[in-house]
C-alpha cells in the first residue's frame, strides 16, 4: 500500500514544471530563433571575465528551472561533473575543462547577458 506524501506532491510539482519547461522549448526552440541567438551571442561583446568569476557568477544567481533535482549549488554541479569526468578520463583534462565550463551559457538567463528565457538557454 502506498501513501501520498508531502514528497510525492511536491515531486508531481516539480514534475509539471519540468514538462512545461520542455514544452515551451519544444515550440520555441526554432531554426530561426537559433540563428538569431548565435549571430547576436557570436558577438562575444557581453562582458570580459575569468571562467572562475563566471562559475561565481551562476552559482549565486542562477537556478535551472529544467532541473529542479539540482538543488546543489551550481559551482557544486560544475565541479562535481568536472571530477568525475577526471576519474573516468584522466588523461583526457580537455574533457576535464568541458565539464568545468558545461553550464556556463546559463548565464544568459541574467539580465546584463540578454536575459534570455530558461527554455532558450538550459535543458537537454
Ligand atoms: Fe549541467
Amino acid at each position: 500500500m502506498k501513501f501520498w506524501t508531502t514528497y510525492d506532491a511536491a515531486e508531481s510539482e516539480r514534475q509539471k514544471g519540468v514538462e512545461e519547461f520542455y514544452r515551451l522549448q519544444h515550440i520555441n526552440q526554432t531554426v530561426d530563433f537559433v540563428t538569431k541567438m548565435r549571430a547576436e551571442y557570436g558577438k562575444l561583446d557581453k562582458k570580459v571575465m575569468s571562467i572562475w568569476e563566471c562559475c561565481e557568477l551562476l552559482n549565486y544567481e542562477v537556478v535551472d528551472e529544467s532541473d529542479p533535482d539540482l538543488d546543489e549549488p551550481q559551482i557544486q554541479h560544475l565541479l562535481q561533473s568536472a571530477e568525475a569526468i577526471r576519474k573516468d578520463y584522466p588523461n583526457e583534462d580537455w574533457l576535464h575543462l568541458t565539464a568545468l565550463i558545461h553550464d556556463l551559457g546559463k548565464v544568459m538567463t541574467l539580465p546584463q547577458f540578454g536575459g534570455l528565457p530558461q527554455w532558450a538557454v538550459v535543458g537537454n
